[in-house]
Parts: C-alpha cells; sequence; structure tokens
C-alpha cells in the first residue's frame, strides 16, 4: 500500500457533489462545442478516484437507464460506497478497489470519464495513466471532466504551503498535523494583522491564511498538506493532454473562457492581441488570478472545437433572469432582473418572450420546444428559422454571462406535497449516514440537525405537526424546508 492510499483509507475524504461533473451539463456542452456525446440518460459513466462515491450515487438516482462505474483504491470508501448504494436499491452504479495505475479497462468504453480532485494530487505516473485511460476507454464522442490545481492563482499561496509542510513535517499523525497547522496559519494572521498597510503582501496572506482555516481538518490533510499538490497552467495541462491523443474541449465552466465576461476594457485589449483561444484562456486565468480548473478533454477528432449555438434548439434551461414588468410584443424593450438583483434591457423580441416563458417554472429544466411553444403562443405567432437562429445565438451569449441555465436532461419539480412527504430513498440513506442531501441538480446540501431530526421522519408516515415536534420548529419553518426538498427534488414522487 503506498503513503498516499493509506492516507485516504486513514483519513477519509469529505462527502462531496460537484456540480460540474454533472453529465447532463457535460452532454449539453458537448454539444456546444460541436459533438455529439451520449444522451444523459443512456449513457456509460466511469468516475475515477471517486472516494466514497457521493457524486456518482447522486447522479446514479437520477438517470437510471445510464450505468455507473466508481473506481478508488481506498477500500474503506469503496465499501462505504457500496452499502450505499445497495441500501437506496441502485442497481445502475458499481464501485470497486482498483488502483488506477494497475487498472485494465479491457473492451470497456465510456461517453464520460470523471476525475475530480485526483490529478494534481497524485504522482506523475498515476497523472499520466489518468490521460493514457482516457485516451484509451473513452467512446469516440466521449468527454473527460477532470479538474486540478492552476497557475497562476497558485503560485503565490504556494509559499504558504511550503511553510506548512515545514511546520508539520515531524507530525506523527494526522490531528497533531492540522493542529500544527491551524497553529501556525494563526500566528501568521496575528502577525501580519500587525503590519503596517503599505506592506501588501500582510494583505494577500491573511486572506489566504483565512481561506484555509475555514477547511474542515480532513480536507485540510488531503489539500494543502497533501504529498502530491502539483498545479498546472492551462498550457501545460493541455499539450500534457495532447501528448496522449485528446484534445481541449473547453472548460467545465463555460462563462470562465469568455472575454466579455471581463471589465470592458481589458476585454477590448485582449482580443486585440489576437491571440488563439488557449492562449486568450491563460491570459484570463492571469487577470483573474485562477487557481483551480475543470478542464473538459476529448479525442483529438472528436470535434472542430467550434462552437455550436445551434445545439441549444436540442438542451433544457433554467431561468437566471426574472421579467421585471409587463410587456407586450411591440414593445422595443423588454426588462429582466438578474440573480445579483440588476435590472437588465434586452431588445430582440423572440429572447424577451422565450424567457418571460422560461420564468414561469424558475425551478425547471426545460426543453427548448416547449418553452418556444410557450412563447409563440404568448406572442400569437410562429418565429422564423432565422428568429429561432438569432435566439439560440442569445442564449448562448446569456449562457456566457451566466444568465441561463443548461442541461440536457430535463427536470420538473413536483407541483404537490404530500401531506405526509418522503425522501427519495437514496436521500433517505446519505441523509442519515453522510448528513447530506442530493439534490437534481447534482449538488450537496449539507443538514444541519434539525433538518437531520426531519429528514430521518420523512419516511412517507410522519405529518407537519409531528415534524415540528421533532425539529422544534414552526408549522412555516416545517413548510418552508419541505418546499424547498420539493424544488430541489431531494422528495419521492
Ligand atoms: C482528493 S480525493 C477526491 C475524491 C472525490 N473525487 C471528490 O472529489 O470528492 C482523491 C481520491 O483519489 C483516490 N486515488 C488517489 N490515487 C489513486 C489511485 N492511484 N488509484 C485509485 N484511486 C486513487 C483517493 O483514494 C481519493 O479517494
Amino acid at each position: 500500500m503506498t503513503s498516499v492510499q493509506a492516507g485516504y483509507e486513514n483519513t477519509p475524504y469529505p462527502h462531496y457533489i460537484h456540480p460540474l461533473t454533472d453529465v447532463a451539463r457535460l452532454a449539453a456542452l458537448g454539444q456546444i462545442f460541436g459533438m455529439q456525446p451520449a444522451a444523459p440518460h443512456a449513457a456509460r459513466v466511469l468516475e475515477i478516484g471517486c472516494g466514497a462515491g457521493s457524486n456518482l450515487l447522486a447522479m446514479a438516482a437520477r438517470l437510471p437507464g445510464s450505468q455507473f462505474l466508481g473506481l478508488d483504491f481506498a477500500g474503506p470508501d469503496i465499501v462505504s460506497a457500496s452499502a450505499l448504494a445497495a441500501e437506496a436499491g441502485l442497481k445502475n452504479v458499481e464501485f470497486r478497489q482498483q488502483d488506477l495505475l494497475t487498472w485494465q479497462p479491457g473492451d470497456a468504453r465510456f461517453d464520460y470519464l470523471i476525475a475530480w480532485g485526483v490529478f494534481s494530487w497524485v504522482p506523475n505516473e498515476v497523472k499520466n495513466r489518468l490521460l493514457a485511460l482516457c485516451r484509451e476507454c473513452l467512446a469516440p464522442q466521449g468527454i473527460a471532466c477532470i479538474s486540478y490545481m492552476t497557475y497562476p492563482g497558485c503560485k503565490q499561496s504556494e509559499t504558504l504551503r511550503d511553510l506548512l509542510l515545514m511546520r508539520t513535517a515531524g507530525c506523527a499523525g494526522a490531528s497533531e498535523k492540522i493542529a500544527a497547522a491551524h497553529q501556525t496559519l494563526d500566528f501568521l494572521d496575528r502577525a501580519c494583522a500587525t503590519l503596517p498597510p503599505e506592506m501588501a503582501h500582510a494583505g494577500f496572506l491573511r486572506s489566504e491564511v483565512g481561506r484555509i482555516r475555514q477547511k474542515e481538518g480532513h480536507f485540510l490533510l488531503h489539500d494543502d498538506l497533501e504529498v502530491n499538490r502539483d498545479p498546472f497552467y492551462l498550457l501545460q495541462f493541455t499539450s500534457w493532454a495532447g501528448r496522449h491523443g485528446l484534445r481541449y474541449l473547453g472548460d467545465a465552466e463555460f462563462h470562465a473562457m469568455l472575454l466579455e465576461n471581463l471589465p470592458a476594457e481589458t476585454a477590448r485589449e485582449l482580443a486585440a492581441m489576437k491571440l488563439g483561444h488557449l492562449e486568450t484562456e491563460q491570459m484570463i486565468d492571469y487577470v483573474v488570478n485562477r487557481s483551480f480548473r475543470a478542464t473538459l478533454l476529448a479525442g483529438v477528432e472528436a470535434t472542430d472545437g467550434a462552437l455550436h449555438p445551434e445545439s441549444l434548439a436540442r438542451l433544457c434551461f433554467q431561468a437566471r433572469l426574472q421579467p421585471d414588468g409587463p410587456w407586450q410584443p411591440g414593445d422595443p424593450e423588454g426588462y429582466f432582473l438578474t440573480t445579483g438583483g440588476k435590472r437588465v434591457a434586452l431588445r430582440a423580441p423572440v429572447l424577451i418572450a422565450f424567457l418571460r416563458a422560461l420564468a414561469e417554472h424558475p425551478m425547471a429544466f426545460t426543453p427548448f420546444a416547449e418553452i418556444l411553444r410557450a412563447a409563440q403562443a404568448a406572442v400569437g405567432r410562429e418565429f422564423s428559422d432565422d428568429q429561432k437562429a438569432l435566439l439560440c445565438r442569445k442564449l448562448l451569449s446569456l449562457y456566457g454571462g451566466r444568465n441561463v441555465e443548461i442541461s440536457a436532461s430535463p427536470f420538473l419539480p413536483s407541483a404537490t406535497l404530500h401531506t405526509h412527504p418522503r425522501l427519495t430513498a437514496l436521500n433517505a440513506a446519505l441523509a442519515r449516514q453522510r448528513g447530506i442531501l442530493a439534490t437534481a441538480f447534482q449538488e450537496a446540501a449539507q443538514l444541519g440537525q434539525p433538518e437531520q431530526a426531519c429528514c430521518a421522519r420523512l419516511d412517507g408516515t410522519h405529518g407537519r405537526a409531528e415534524l415540528g415536534a421533532a425539529t422544534g420548529w414552526t408549522g412555516e419553518q416545517v413548510d418552508a424546508f419541505l418546499h424547498v426538498l420539493r424544488r430541489t427534488g431531494c422528495l419521492a414522487g
């Protein structure tokens, strides 16, 4: 057993669910980047370094027609993941204790390959094996999603990691290491607080100290104090992937690729440099001091790499803009409020009608064709092909500005709340064993004590009064919590 494996077996990693790895989202991005990826409800999905499996379990429960395989060399995590799958009655997910270095996929091919929190934190031979596996077992239109630490953001914070490693080198066990790290962080925080403001490093160091201090012990151990923690520039990562026959498809956070999201003057100056798209993204990383990336890779021959706005007509949408005031089809402008409360004016009637129809079901992911029908009904006429093409281009731009969400999988929250509500089988198990819930948006909701007490009784046999008595909540508080669970797809039926 390697020291890395022993580290993960002795101090398990926390239970995370990563929205950016959602295959419904990866499928949408793949289409935007010109691919024909497998439909999320009929896909083969591999997660490497899956830990205790919360991420994969959440997707397996939502997408029963897809097959999921999770690999990790930490035995206790795999036992826990398999037990949870069995308790939740999930037959479409399998977990195997397996060292990535020795795993042979044989003929197995996958439409999606996820490696979250792995690449930067393993030795180089494992990094190479991970990229080789992407090439070897991705289907021709398959997509890999790999996260890693990135420069320049990680460059400055490396000095602090160096110090933490020095101060914890002699510690015997995990808890001693965590305590020594906190002692060092506390000292630095106090020391920097006494420095005059013109010493610019003090402010930066204090904010870094604050960021690391917030991490739970086991996360601190497997992140900042991990033996391997290798950041890469985007250009380094993509050229390494290129040596394995993989191409950079794009960023899992689409908006992060776009110049338009920088201040206008910076965007203009950078555009005038006429750099290639990778070099431009690398420059953006410098402007925003990026420290973490989730990169999508595909086989070199999988796509031409251009953006395909017309693909949006096959996808599902979730509103981020809410109409602000009435609008008639003849009005030149329609007003909307962003999630941050900013008022924006839009001009294209086809877009305004579409967004107003979309906002009718704020939590849902609704297919394009359905929203279009409602929009056309609202304006009393059919849109031309040119108008639909314009709509797709405008929607892509809104997606780039985070003013609409996109998925390849529809979701419609149940309209009613039962008198005796029941959690989905997976959520009942997750709440009991891990203190979290998995939402329909591939997010983990952390449960405090009263929420856990409530969830323990959401088995279809308890009414509002009993839930109130168990939690100490008022009837309104119980209702508010239950409605959040309903809207986020955590309840059964
Ligand atoms: C930082 S954790 C991330 C876990 C999970 N992906 C997440 O983000 O919540 C890294 C995981 O990779 C696994 N791992 C590291 N090296 C591995 C290897 N050579 N073979 C299999 N799993 C490995 C560890 O056991 C650990 O569960």
